[in-house]
C-alpha cells in the first residue's frame, strides 16, 4: 500500500502564501531543490488542487529554457515522469501528460488510489490537502519551514483538525530553511 504525503514550503508562522500570494521566500535554493529532489524521486502520483497545478505545469517544458541547471534538469524529469491527478471544477483541458482531471474529491477514491499504488502519493495545495487531512487519508508530511513570518495569507494546515505526530527526521540548510518529516501516529 502507498503512502499519502503532504508536502509543502511554510513561512514559520504557517503560511504557503502571503496575504497578496506572494511565496517567493518559499523558492528552493539548489542545496534544497536538490534534496527535495530525492524525496520526490519514488513519488508515483502527484494530486494538485488546481492552483498549485497551475504553478507546477512549468515543469513540463522547463527542459526546453536555455541554461537550466542539472537540478532544475532532475526535477523536470521526475516531474514529468509522475502521473498527476488535477482537482478542479473549472479547469477545461490539462497542459502536461500523464495528468487527468477529477471534478471532486473523493476521500474513498483516493483510499482504493492508495491501496493500489505501488509507489507513493504527495498530495500539495493547502485548500487540497487540507480535504485529505480532515479525511484522515495523510500518512506523513514533509514540511519545509522558510524563516521568515509573513503575518497572514494561506494557511499551509487547516483550522480545526488535531493531530499527533511523530518526528521521524528533521534537517537545517544554509539558507535557513528547516526540513521536518512527520508521521501520523496511529
Ligand atoms: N509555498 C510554496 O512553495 C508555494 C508553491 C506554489 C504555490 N503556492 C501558493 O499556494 C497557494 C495555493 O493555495 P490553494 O489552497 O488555493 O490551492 P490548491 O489546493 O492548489 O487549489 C485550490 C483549487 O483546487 C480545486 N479544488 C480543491 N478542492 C476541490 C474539490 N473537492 N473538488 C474539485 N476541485 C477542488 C479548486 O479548483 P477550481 O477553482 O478550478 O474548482 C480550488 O480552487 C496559492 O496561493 C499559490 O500561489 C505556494
Amino acid at each position: 500500500m502507498a503512502k499519502l504525503i503532504y508536502s509543502a514550503i511554510t513561512s514559520l508562522d504557517g503560511y504557503v502564501a502571503d496575504m497578496d500570494g506572494n511565496f517567493d521566500w518559499a523558492v528552493p535554493d539548489e542545496e534544497v531543490h536538490i534534496f527535495i529532489n530525492e524525496l520526490e524521486r519514488p513519488v508515483g502520483t502527484y494530486l494538485y488542487g488546481r492552483r498549485l497545478y497551475e504553478t507546477m505545469v512549468g515543469w513540463e517544458s522547463a527542459h526546453t529554457l536555455a541554461d537550466q541547471p542539472p537540478f532544475m534538469l532532475d526535477f523536470a524529469e521526475i516531474w514529468q515522469a509522475a502521473d498527476k491527478i488535477v482537482y478542479s471544477k473549472t479547469l477545461e483541458t490539462v497542459s502536461s501528460a500523464r495528468t487527468r482531471i477529477e471534478r471532486d474529491f473523493d476521500p474513498d477514491a483516493v483510499r482504493q488510489t492508495k491501496a493500489r499504488a505501488e509507489r507513493d502519493i504527495l498530495v500539495g495545495g493547502p485548500d487540497l490537502a487540507a480535504q485529505a487531512i480532515e479525511a484522515g487519508l495523510v500518512d506523513e508530511w514533509h514540511l519545509f519551514v522558510a524563516p521568515v513570518v509573513v503575518g497572514g495569507g494561506k494557511q499551509s494546515l487547516p483550522d480545526n483538525v488535531r493531530l499527533q505526530l511523530e518526528l521521524l527526521d528533521e534537517r537545517r540548510f544554509g539558507n535557513g530553511m528547516v526540513y521536518l518529516y512527520y508521521r501520523a501516529r496511529t
